[in-house]
């Protein structure tokens, strides 16, 4: 099946539906971080995991997305990012217009307007949040009236994760079986904990090496480790599920590190390796190590970056701040 085959199995009678010149739709998603991550897919095309996931949306820190139909006759998809006019060569616009093919009627083109309220250095993935976004602000401009369910799925098709930011607080995505995809989506848990907190912390600006996509195909295909990862992931959800429903934050911080580093682990054995952590990565997560070892309850994760995120609960947040002056911290239950 194809991208657009699984739009159109979502949508059924709505498919296709016309709007006038100049409508739009508007929409916000939260970027979210990974407590149990997705590395690997089961179908390229469709996004499809080889195992769930789970992860924190992280409130106001997002993507803002209005998309607005253009009139006949116009050449080319216009699309801005914070303010911005991105080139139609450039990678997000390409992205953006990729997966707008999966929905436009022939000839059909559009205006997009992305704001991130992500810091870009804040180092916290925003083809999440993007995605989640577009695919809400579609929704909203063709009238669609999807579901929470529909909007995971269709946000999905843009990036995996996506498929998780379409909701707030702890999210899991659950893997699915079905071949088309339509049970591969994320739900929100029912888990309100306002004292739970995730810092993000800049170890590097650099550009990004290389993308999840390809990270995750030379993994699954290259590294002996790899075959150790979907029973892994199976164990971590479980446990994770229970430490949240516990709110016990040193057995969620532990399931959490030690899920990201078994994923690092993988990376690291694939070949060619994909090592994302720089010198400065190896110092932040030794001095997270450090912290610990003197009580202090924070523990870390990273994505395909050398950025570090930390975990920890309110009580430590004032530890957190004095020992990391530069943390941005965030507040997922406001
Ligand atoms: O959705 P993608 O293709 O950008 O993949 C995200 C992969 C990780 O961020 C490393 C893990 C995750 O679950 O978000």
């Amino acid at each position: 099946m194809t991208a657009r085959e699984a739009v159109r199995a979502v949508l059924g009678e709505r498919w296709g539906g016309a709007v006038d010149e100049g409508a739009a739709g508007e929409a916000y998603a939260p970027a979210n971080i990974a407590l149990v991550k997705y590395w690997g897919k089961r179908d390229e095309e469709l996004k499809l995991p080889v195992a769930g996931s789970l992860s924190v949306s992280l409130g106001d820190l997002g993507t803002r997305t209005r998309v607005r139909r253009l009139g006949a006759g116009a050449g080319e998809d216009e699309v801005t990012l914070n303010g911005r006019r991105v080139g139609g060569g450039e990678g997000f616009a390409r992205r953006v217009g990729t997966y707008l093919d999966l929905f436009r009627a022939e000839g059909e083109r559009y205006a997009v307007e992305t704001e991130n309220t992500v810091p870009t250095a804040a180092g916290l993935a925003s083809s999440a949040s993007g995605f989640a976004a577009l695919a809400m602000a579609l929704d909203k401009l063709y009238g669609w009236g999807c579901t929470a369910r529909e909007l995971s799925v269709l946000a999905r098709l843009g990036s995996g994760s996506a498929a998780r930011s379409v909701e707030e607080g702890f999210v899991e995505w659950r893997k699915g079986e079905r071949e088309d995809g339509a049970d591969s989506w994320a739900e929100r848990l029912d888990a309100e904990w306002p004292g739970f907190r995730v810092g993000a912390l800049v170890v590097s600006g650099a550009a990004k090496g290389v993308g999840s996509g390809e990270g995750m195909r030379r993994t699954a295909a290259t590294s002996d480790f790899y075959a150790l990862w979907p029973a892994r992931v199976e164990r971590d959800l479980a446990a994770m599920k229970e430490a949240i429903a516990a709110r016990d934050m040193a057995r969620v911080g532990e399931i959490a590190e030690g899920n990201a580093l078994a994923m690092h682990a993988t990376m690291a054995t694939a070949r060619p390796p994909l090592v994302y952590a720089l010198p400065e990565t190896v110092a932040a997560m030794r001095e997270v190590w450090a912290a610990r070892a003197e009580g202090v309850g924070v523990w870390l994760t990273m994505d395909a970056g050398p950025n570090v995120k930390l975990l920890f609960g309110a009580g430590d947040e004032a530890d957190v701040r004095r020992r990391w002056p530069g943390v941005r911290v965030v507040a997922p239950f406001g």
